[in-house]
């Protein structure tokens, strides 16, 4: 056994955390802390953009694991195992929860603090974030245009690539719900998965259908959970509508976009629409 050294042996006892580690400290190894808090490297002098990039940094933490959960629902659907399917979307949407509180630290910039910074981020902009990209096609937006900016970047493009041409959440909902007997039409579970979705009456007659029957079946249980993801996306798109409008009024976009106006257009879509539409007719 190690000799523990003497600023250790002072404090080590029978209920004090062991101090005493050849290398790295376990903690270190799992969770790389270390590497963690080291990738933070501003390109200005100004105080506030330290948290900006780290708020940055949390939130693309928070789309990897929302990918992830989605992915393995969307993997339960497939075996039409559906406690599997509610318990990552209902993890999913802690998960949100904690995104969506990552705007609090910007949701008050002014635009004098913003410009502090914004020239430091050259053409940077989140629409190039690959992770959100991936989120997004998990939810049905898919657009094949959205890979070009990733081109110089042949990992992460690959996986984009295998993203677009896979079936997204709400693709593997609809198989299910077909599986259970609901009149999905043939040509919606056909189709184009690399394609974004575009809304049918027919799936928004099985939804209808669904809501208007018993309240604690496995469909409307489904269809609340994905309800509860829906809404929690929409927040935070408006959240960073409302922040950008503060922050930079009617200026376009770091890149290249109209900017505010772009991104209202953006927070009008409906996550899951026949979801939302299907509540008029039950
Ligand atoms: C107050 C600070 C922020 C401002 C003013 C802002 C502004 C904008 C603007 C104007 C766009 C439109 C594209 C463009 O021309 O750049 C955009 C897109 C985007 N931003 Fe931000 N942003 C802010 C913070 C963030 C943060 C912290 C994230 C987290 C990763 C983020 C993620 C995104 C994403 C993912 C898009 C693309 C959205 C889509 O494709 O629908 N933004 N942002």
């Amino acid at each position: 056994m190690s000799v523990p050294p003497p600023e250790a042996r002072n404090e080590a006892g029978p209920e004090t955390p062991n101090l005493d580690f050849e290398g790295t400290t376990p903690y270190e190894d799992y969770v790389q802390a270390d590497v963690l808090t080291h990738l933070q490297h501003p390109l200005s002098d100004e105080p506030g953009e330290m948290v900006f990039l780290v708020a940055t940094q949390v939130m693309e933490l928070w789309f990897t694991v929302l990918v992830h959960e989605w992915q393995v629902a969307c993997e339960a659907l497939r075996q039409d195992e559906l406690p599997v399917v509610l318990e990552a979307l209902r993890r999913s949407t802690w998960e949100l929860e904690s995104l969506n509180a990552s705007w609090k630290p910007l949701a008050h910039l002014t635009p004098v603090q913003f410009n502090a910074y914004r020239a430091a981020l050259g053409d940077g902009s989140g629409f190039q974030s690959a992770m959100y990209r991936r989120l997004e096609f998990l939810l049905g937006d898919k657009s094949a245009s959205m890979l070009v900016p990733h081109r110089g970047a042949p990992r992460v493009h690959a996986e984009l690539e295998k993203a677009l041409y896979e079936p997204s959440l709400y693709d593997e909902v609809l198989g299910y719900l077909a599986r259970r007997g609901h009149a999905v039409p043939p040509e919606v579970l056909g189709r184009d998965l690399s394609a974004r979705y575009v809304p049918d009456p027919r799936v928004e007659q099985v939804w209808a259908n669904v809501y208007a029957g018993g309240q604690d079946t496995p469909e409307v249980r489904l269809g609340e959970a994905l309800t509860e993801v829906a809404e929690l996306v929409w927040r935070w798109r408006n959240d960073h509508l409302v922040a950008t409008r503060r922050a930079m009024g009617a200026k376009s976009g770091t890149g290249g976009s109209a900017g505010v106006a772009w991104l209202e257009k953006r927070a009008a879509k409906t996550v899951f629409p026949e979801l939302w539409t299907a509540r008029s007719h039950v």
